[in-house]
């Protein structure tokens, strides 16, 4: 049903915009709220049934918990998988206390299938699918605090110190959890001391608490310069500052000991918020980890709540129904042109407005058209474009998607909106882009290679979030075909080489496009366009030039302001962009590191300088190397073609 679909998403938008967190300590500080309340979008089937087996579920959890020194717990009774955990400063009747609010918390959520909610001093969570491994999905962010503390600039690096320090020593400490003190690197005791804890789930293991505490560590970074209290959360762990004392004494882990490499037991070298040695290997293994874990089908990598919940299949929608929603498919309703046929604004009955797209595709893929809308319809991220449901039955192929006010990137990039995006905002955009790509290929049960990531593609919500589109639907062309002849010259400038000329697919294939988008973002130039006076080259040729020649500011966007960005800055992006366009594709780094190295202002995590890109281009239907990684000379002026393929004959 339409109205059922309809309801249900603006439901499930309605928990995931509205973030309020409550600074100021309620009655009992420990139940103060983290974040929202996730509730899943679906409902039990059977609900009595359902609810009694929720009843019983949390009942043991509590029971659990009420024994000394158990702070965490997880209880399985079909259909219901939950998780409690208290923060280990908690005595046992103030965590027995919190649970039992966050049990009358999640009981907002009623019937549905999922609930989560994390307070300061433990969390509650239940599906109806398995999830006890995740690390991350959408719901993984910090909440910078409101107030600021009196020298925030001294707490800021003694906080920064202390949360380095936290994230590497409480992997390592039986039970995944501590809390410790710095005081101000002034000393004096004259304030500007800073408190922290850490916390990970108890059913992953070292490596994954090392993930998890990594990326909330860069997240809860964002907060430093501007809040004297912060929370960062995932799925697996959690992380807290503040400038105040919120545990007890008594309870502080002497994260020192925790500190130490195991055989030289030599103190390892730690200078406030560098990462250094240490910290790159613990960041790979982390992407690592992140990789491995993703690649395994399993159903927690199918998402919950703030992400998705089950697999569910996709809302069927009339024909006669997205006709009329559309005005007959008018002119005048047309939002656009895709690369599987064009877009329609769409307003159905209940009011709801959504983008229609009409899909060209042959008969053959008609076949795999359920399988695969199936499969798309299962993608829930904030950066992903929703696929609502379709239609199959009439004369056409429609898909149904959520509709996005603002317009595409690449009309902010360099089109009619030109100039109305600040640096902040981009680089927000490109991180964005990148967290969506992490779950196409890593977090979602199987990797989904999107082929055609480029500005046009991705799309802007009300807040300038970046939202992907058409993601799965290459998967609808034909093997041999989809990177050749017409959808193929159009996109050219984003087309990694060994998938432009030899047809090899991989993940690499998206982030070579991705290294495009960036640079597309920074520089506000079009990377097909060929020769834009006074430039002679390329976009990534341009891009590579100016990076050796170390003039990185050259290559930034005229419009922004230049007090927004620092020459770091630009290099440590305009060096990500690089390395994603890298070959061969074995170099360039997976999504997830990627993140990692968007999520980071120290450059030393890098430990490749990029290479010279390999730059294609296009000759009426042919491919055209114009400069290779083994060229030897640095002039990219100089296009001597390396190598013709003859695409079109593939
Ligand atoms: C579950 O517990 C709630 C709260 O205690 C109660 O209102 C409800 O009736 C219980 N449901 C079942 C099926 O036992
Ligand atoms: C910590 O101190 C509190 C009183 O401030 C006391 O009740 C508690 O038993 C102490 N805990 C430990 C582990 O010493």
């Amino acid at each position: 049903m339409v109205e059922g679909s309809g309801g249900r998403w603006r439901w499930l938008a309605v928990v995931i915009m509205v973030v309020s967190v409550s600074e100021p300590a309620l009655s009992n500080p420990q139940t103060n709220q983290v974040g929202v309340l996730g509730c899943s979008p679906f409902n039990y089937t059977d609900v009595a049934d359902s609810m009694r087996v929720l009843n019983a579920t949390f009942a043991d959890l509590r029971n659990q918990l009420s024994s000394d020194n158990k702070r965490f717990a997880t209880s399985t009774q079909q259909p219901v998988y939950a998780m409690a955990q208290c923060r280990n400063y908690l005595s046992t009747a103030d965590c027995v206390a919190c649970l039992d609010a966050a049990v009358v918390a999640t009981r907002n959520c009623s019937n549905k299938t999922g609930g989560r909610i994390i307070f300061d001093g433990c969390f509650l969570r239940y599906e109806d699918s398995y999830f006890y491994e995740q690390i991350t999905d959408a719901g993984t962010y910090p909440t910078c605090g409101k107030r600021t503390d009196p020298k925030q600039d001294v707490f800021n690096t003694t906080a920064k110190q202390l949360l380095y320090e936290l994230q590497l020593a409480t992997p390592r400490i039986n039970g995944f959890f501590a809390a410790a003190k710095q005081e101000a690197s002034g000393g004096g005791g004259s304030g500007g001391a800073a408190f922290a804890v850490a916390q990970c789930i108890e059913t992953i293991d070292e490596t994954g608490c090392q993930a998890c505490l990594t990326i909330t560590y860069r997240n809860i970074l964002g907060c430093l310069s501007k809040s004297a209290s912060a929370r960062a959360i995932a799925p697996a762990c959690f992380m807290r500052y503040s400038n105040k004392r919120f545990f007890p004494n008594n309870q502080t882990t002497n994260l020192a000991a925790f500190l130490e490499t195991g055989s030289s037991g030599k103190k390892k070298a730690i200078i406030g918020g560098v990462v250094g040695g240490v910290g790159i290997i613990i960041l790979v293994l982390a992407a690592i980890f992140i990789y491995r874990r993703s690649k395994k089908p399993n159903a927690a990598r199918r998402g919950n709540i703030l992400g998705a919940t089950q697999l569910k299949g996709p809302e069927n929608y009339r024909y006669k129904d997205l006709k009329a929603a559309t005005k007959g498919f008018s002119q005048e309703n047309k939002l656009g042109q895709g690369g599987f046929g064009d877009v329609y604004k769409g307003t159905l009955k209940n009011g709801d407005v959504v983008a229609v797209k009409k899909l060209v595709i042959s008969s053959r893929a008609k076949a795999d058209f359920e399988t695969e809308v199936r499969l798309i319809t299962n993608v829930h991220h904030r950066n992903l474009i929703r696929l609502l449901g379709c239609s199959a039955k009439g004369e056409e192929l429609l898909l149904v998607y959520e509709y996005m006010a603002n317009a595409s990137l690449d009309r902010y990039i360099y089109g009619d909106k030109r100039g109305m995006l600040n640096w902040k905002q981009r680089v927000d955009i490109i991180l964005g882009t990148a967290m969506g790509l992490v779950y196409l290929h890593q977090q979602f049960h199987v990797c989904i290679i999107h082929r055609d990531i480029k500005s046009s593609n991705i799309l802007l919500d009300d807040d300038f979030q970046p939202k992907i589109a058409d993601f799965g639907l290459a998967r609808l062309l034909p093997q041999n075909q989809s990177h050749v002849s017409t959808k193929f010259a159009g996109t050219l400038g984003y087309t990694a080489p060994e998938y432009a000329i030899h047809g090899h697919l991989s993940e690499k294939v998206d982030i070579y496009s991705f290294g495009i988008v960036i640079l597309e973002i920074i520089s506000g130039r079009r990377s097909s366009d060929i020769r834009v006076e006074p430039v002679t080259e390329y976009l990534l040729e341009q891009a590579w030039k100016l990076y050796e020649n170390e003039e990185h500011l050259r290559l930034v966007d005229s419009t922004l302001d230049p007090n927004d960005y620092t020459t770091e800055e630009v290099k440590r992006i305009l060096e990500i962009a690089l390395v994603c366009t890298q070959s061969p594709p074995s170099l360039r780094p997976s999504m997830s590191e990627l993140v990692i190295m968007l999520s980071s202002s120290d450059r030393s995590i890098f430990q490749n300088q990029p290479n010279r890109p390999t730059v294609i281009s296009d000759l009426g239907n042919r491919v055209q190397v114009l400069s290779d990684t083994s060229a030897t000379t640095a002039s990219s002026t100089s296009h001597a073609t390396a190598s013709i393929s003859d695409v079109s004959g593939r």
